[in-house]
């Protein structure tokens, strides 16, 4: 039997470090609902500061910070928003940007680098003198890292133009920024540099910062005391919640500087992968902390039954489709459990 696990599937998957749990038993905590809970006030005032915006709020998942955001810029019955066909607003979100928000989505085809033509979103803005008969444009959403497109940062330069071009036509810019902090390691710009085209920013902390549980949303004042009542009407206001920004404040403090190892890791499974025949990884795509690895075709097994046999080594992953699987790296992977898996698959591979 194995007892080793090796846990790729996502980087949501971390346990609370010790320290985490010591900081959740000793938070000291009040009801966030009316604005009086001290360690979910020190969360906010330093992701606010971080992230060089005026203001933050404490939201249950990104989910819920991207719908927050999307609604409180598009508080007008036939607003319109622009955003990438493969982003995860649009594919993974419930659609709940129409479904609750009544938001008409527009897409704009994403390239394999996470980006959107600009020329392509410029087109996707609708013309105001058509209001007759066209849903209005308020909003761009960018994906920052982008998780489909295997975890691509956006330049800082990008980011700009697209900023500006939302400024020129008078819209706002969203970011979900999930990965916001694997993608400013990545790039080695600073977060708030990378954000500062953004009017919000909507901020995982249970992905690769390893908090067990929340999301931030940050941008002007104003936008966050309209965010503050939509959360209430989502039933996101949460009472004693300091119990969990205090275990994201340790993920902020000690985790940050982990990604770049993260990433290191998830170059050198890529790099493992390739040499192994019957795989394929394009490894110079491999930017962060995700890898979408190819069966190549002709093999004798698909993305489905080589989870299965990883799954007996103790080795948890997704499969993407019929013949890829993705593979993600965090902190509490190991440098030992990325050459285990290598060894893993490639023994099973030699059975194809
Ligand atoms: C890019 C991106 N945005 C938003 C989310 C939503 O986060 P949550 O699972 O906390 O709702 C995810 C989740 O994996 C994600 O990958």
């Amino acid at each position: 039997m194995v007892t080793r696990l090796v846990d790729l599937r996502s980087d949501t998957v971390t346990k609370p470090s010790e320290a985490m749990r010591a900081a959740m038993a000793d938070a000291e905590v009040d009801d966030a609902v009316l604005g009086d809970d001290p360690t979910a006030f020190r969360l906010e005032f330093q992701m606010a500061q971080i992230m060089g915006k005026e203001a933050a709020l404490f939201v249950p998942s990104g989910t819920m910070g991207n719908l927050i955001s999307v609604l409180t810029h598009c508080d007008i019955r036939g607003s319109e928003v622009i955003l990438g066909d493969n982003s995860h607003i649009h594919i993974y979100e419930n659609g709940g940007i129409s479904t609750i928000g009544g938001v008409h989505a527009r897409t704009v085809k994403n390239n394999k680098d996470g980006t959107m033509d600009i020329n392509l979103i410029e087109s996707a803005i609708r013309d105001p003198a058509g209001t007759l008969v066209y849903p209005t444009t308020r909003l761009i959403c960018l994906e920052n890292s982008q998780a489909n497109c295997g975890g691509r940062c956006l330049s800082v330069e990008y980011t700009d133009r697209v900023g500006e071009l939302a400024k020129n036509h008078g819209l706002k810019l969203h970011i979900d920024g999930a990965r916001i902090f694997n993608a400013s390691v990545a790039l080695g710009v600073p977060v708030h540099r990378l954000v500062e085209a953004a009017d919000s920013v909507s901020v995982c902390l249970s992905k690769g910062l390893g908090a067990p549980v929340g999301s931030v949303i940050v941008g002007s004042k104003s936008f966050i005391a309209k965010a503050k009542i939509l959360r209430k009407t989502l039933g996101g206001g949460m009472r004693q919640v300091g119990i969990l920004c205090a275990a994201a404040l340790v993920a902020i403090q000690e985790n940050v500087a982990k990604l770049v190892d993260d990433h290191r890791k998830a170059k050198m499974l890529a790099e493992g992968l390739c040499q192994i025949k019957g795989f394929q990884v394009d490894v110079d795509a491999v930017e962060t902390n995700i890898i979408y690895v190819d069966i190549v075709e002709g093999s004798n097994i698909t993305a489905e039954k080589l989870c299965k046999n990883l799954k007996q080594h103790g080795i948890l992953a997704f499969p993407e489709g019929p013949l890829s699987i993705r593979l993600v790296l965090h902190y509490q992977i190991s440098e030992s459990d990325v050459q285990y898996t290598l060894s893993c698959i490639q023994t099973i591979a030699a059975g194809f």
